[in-house]
Order: structure tokens, then sequence, then C-alpha cells
């Protein structure tokens, strides 16, 4: 099934942006975990639509309600059921796109695939809004992570062609993530925050939209944790990335910039620390070596492409009379999806990092 996530810590996202609601049951979860809910709330408000002019204007509050698997604020160790209700849909924005499809969104592969039946309206169960389970499920995840000793963070490191300052690969701290959200754009640099938000907003009042990469990190992992070839941490993580809609491109470390590299530049160095440990003088494996986590930071990049959704007139074609169209699309959509997916990819990164650690017995119970 495309919408079930990990294999300890099974998370199945449910529901469609225009149906009653949208939710996740996870299965799995370890019993006596304590939820703050109000920081969860913290957490699902970074990726809520409606907070300025260069995010979508859908306003939803998007409460989780637990039905299931938490009482007295703690897991039980039964599955656990967040929901949270749709409340304000504007199907009308969407009558249309599923004769003329959307260049670059899934109306078309849809429309093949389901033969017609998937319900379409608001994106369906391909709208970003689905986003909202996941963030819910790995709100949890974090909080649980940070027990654990384990962080996770993720900034915009770039919207179009404005370049903001990256993590640094060995010193990235928790306290580097909570300097991301003090800025309006949620990036390190505040001058890179100014000038991402006109180039989102010049996008904008062209009816156009705009890429963006989101850079995301994890500290404090053991060393350890992952395998080679086909279950290595690269392969669970960009997995789990790739469910993000709009993510194309997941890289590790220096990444697709490793192949332009010498090995004497891009060799991390071992060395050893005052106290005895083991550590690199340089991150470029972020983090992993042989699908296995060395210690350091985990460093991932993800490329999130511009917003299909445009008002600019596109060539398309029309699925009921087999003729070629245009379309401009009209509606409520985020100029640049990045923005709001930068808690998503901290949510899909904690979900399967614990359940790697669950998985691998490194789990410490509360
Ligand atoms: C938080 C978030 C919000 C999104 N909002 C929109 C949107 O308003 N309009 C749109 O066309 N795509 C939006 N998307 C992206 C589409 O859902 C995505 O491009 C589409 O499902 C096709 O999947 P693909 O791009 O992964 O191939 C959003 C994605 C995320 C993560």
């Amino acid at each position: 099934v495309g919408s079930v996530f990990g294999n300890i810590l099974r998370t199945s996202v449910f529901g469609e942006s225009h149906g009653p609601g949208i939710g996740a049951v996870i299965d799995g979860m370890p019993p006596g975990e304590a939820i703050n809910a109000d920081e969860l709330a913290l957490f699902m408000a970074r990726r809520a639509p409606g907070q300025s002019k260069l995010t979508t204007q859908r306003r939803e509050p998007d409460q989780v309600r637990f039905l299931s698997g938490v009482m007295d604020g703690r897991t039980t160790g039964a599955p656990l059921t967040v929901f949270i209700e749709n409340t304000n849909q504007h199907s009308g924005d969407y009558k249309g796109l599923t004769d003329t499809v959307r260049p670059s969104h899934a109306d078309y592969t849809a429309a093949v695939k389901y033969r017609g039946y998937a319900d379409m309206r608001g994106s369906g169960h391909f709208s970003g809004r689905l986003t909202a389970p996941l963030c819910a499920a790995g709100g949890m995840a974090r909080q649980i992570l940070r027990r654990q000793g384990i962080e996770v963070g993720a900034q915009l490191l770039s919207v179009g062609q404005v370049r903001g300052t990256s993590f640094d690969p060995l010193e990235v701290s928790a306290k580097d993530f909570a300097r991301v959200l003090e800025n309006p754009l949620p990036t390190l640099d505040p001058a890179a925050s100014a000038a991402m938000a006109e180039e989102i907003d010049a996008a904008r009042v062209s009816a156009d939209s705009v890429g963006g990469v989101i850079q995301g990190a994890a500290i404090g992992l053991p060393v350890g944790l992952g395998d080679p070839m086909a279950n290595g941490l690269e392969n669970r993580l960009a997995a789990a990335l790739f469910a993000i809609p709009g993510c194309k491109g997941v890289d590790f470390g220096s990444g697709f910039d490793a192949a332009a590299m010498r090995g004497s530049d891009h060799n991390d160095p071992f060395a050893m620390t005052v106290d005895g440990k083991v550590t690199c003088t340089s991150n470029h494996a972020g983090g992993i070596l042989g699908g296995i986590s060395t210690g350091l930071p985990i460093m991932l990049r993800c490329a999130m492409k511009p917003t299909a959704s445009i008002g600019i007139r596109q060539h398309t074609i029309s699925l009921k009379n087999h003729e070629n169209a245009v379309l401009s699309v009209v509606g409520r959509h985020d100029p640049c999806i990045a923005i709001r997916a930068v808690p998503v990819v901290e949510a899909v990164m904690a979900l399967t990092l614990l359940d790697l650690l669950l998985e691998e017995g490194y789990y410490e119970k509360p």
C-alpha cells in the first residue's frame, strides 16, 4: 500500500483533501511515552496553511483529535489514531481539473490508474494536506526521539536562485533548529529569509510558483543504525522522504556535489576526541557510511519542485474530448510548497529514525 510507512512503527495515512477529514493510524507505538499536546500543536502550526501571503489562503486550524492509543497523556501501546477534520473546502475551485488535467500534478496519472473513481476534489489523497497527519505522527515521534537523545530539525536552504546558510555538518545543534523558527521564513539566516520572501512574492504576483531545497539534520544518533545495501539508512530515509508530495530529489552529505570532488577533499578524516571517542574532522558523508550511521550528524537535502497549480495559462488536454486545451488554475495554492514542507521533512525523518531504533533494539523504554 502506498500510504503506509515503517516496519515496526507502521504509520498508515488516510483521507482526502475535501472529504470529512484526514488522519493516521500508528501501529507499534511503544507504550508509556508522554505526548505533549501543546508542543504537538505548535509543530502542526508550522505546516498549517494561511500563515502569510506567501502560503495558501486555505485556513484550517488542523486540530489533532486522538481517537485511540493515548490515555492520560501517554501512549497505551494500542494502535494510535489521529484525526483532523477538514473544515475549509472550496471544491468548486477544482471543477474541471479531472478533465483538463493540471500539468505537473497527479490529475492525469490518477485518472488513468483509478479509472475516474478517485476523489480528486482539492487533489484528494494527492493533496499536500495529507502531510498534516504525517506531521501529527512525526511530531510525536520527534518528542519520543528527544528523550532518546536524538534531535531532528530542518530549514529552507534555498528558494529559486536564493541560497541561505547551511547547517554546520559537524556542529549543527538543537539551538540552530530553534534559531530557524525565529525568522519569518524557516531558514537559519535572517537576510536569506528576507531575500527568499522576495523571491516567493515575485512568483506569487506573476501567478507563478517557485521551488526550493530543504535541508534536514538529525543529531545524537548511535553509531551503527542501518544496514548495507537495500536496507540502509539512506534507503529508508529517502524512501520515506519521497512520499512527500512535490519532493523530486534527496541527497545525503555532499550528495551530488561529491561527484565533482577529489577523494582527498571528500574523504572525512577520522580522529580521536580528547575523551577517547571516534570522530571525523569533516562530514561529507552526511553521517552515513555503508548505509550505517557514523554517529556524526545526519545531513540531507530534499529538492521540492515549484507548485504545479499556477495561474499562468498552460497547455494541457481535455481527457474527455481527446483534444488540446488551455488551463489557468484558480484557487488557493502555495506559491512555494517548500516553506510548509520543512516540518514535514522533520516529521518523516523522525518517524523513520524511531522505526529504525525500535527495529534494531536501540530504543530505550521510558
Ligand atoms: C505542504 C504541501 C502543500 C502543497 N500544496 C500544493 C498546492 O497548493 N498546489 C499544488 O499544485 N501542489 C501542492 N503540493 C504538491 C502536490 O501535492 C504534488 O506536486 C502532487 O501531489 C504531485 O506529486 P509529485 O509532485 O510528488 O509528483 C503541496 C505539497 C506539500 C508538501
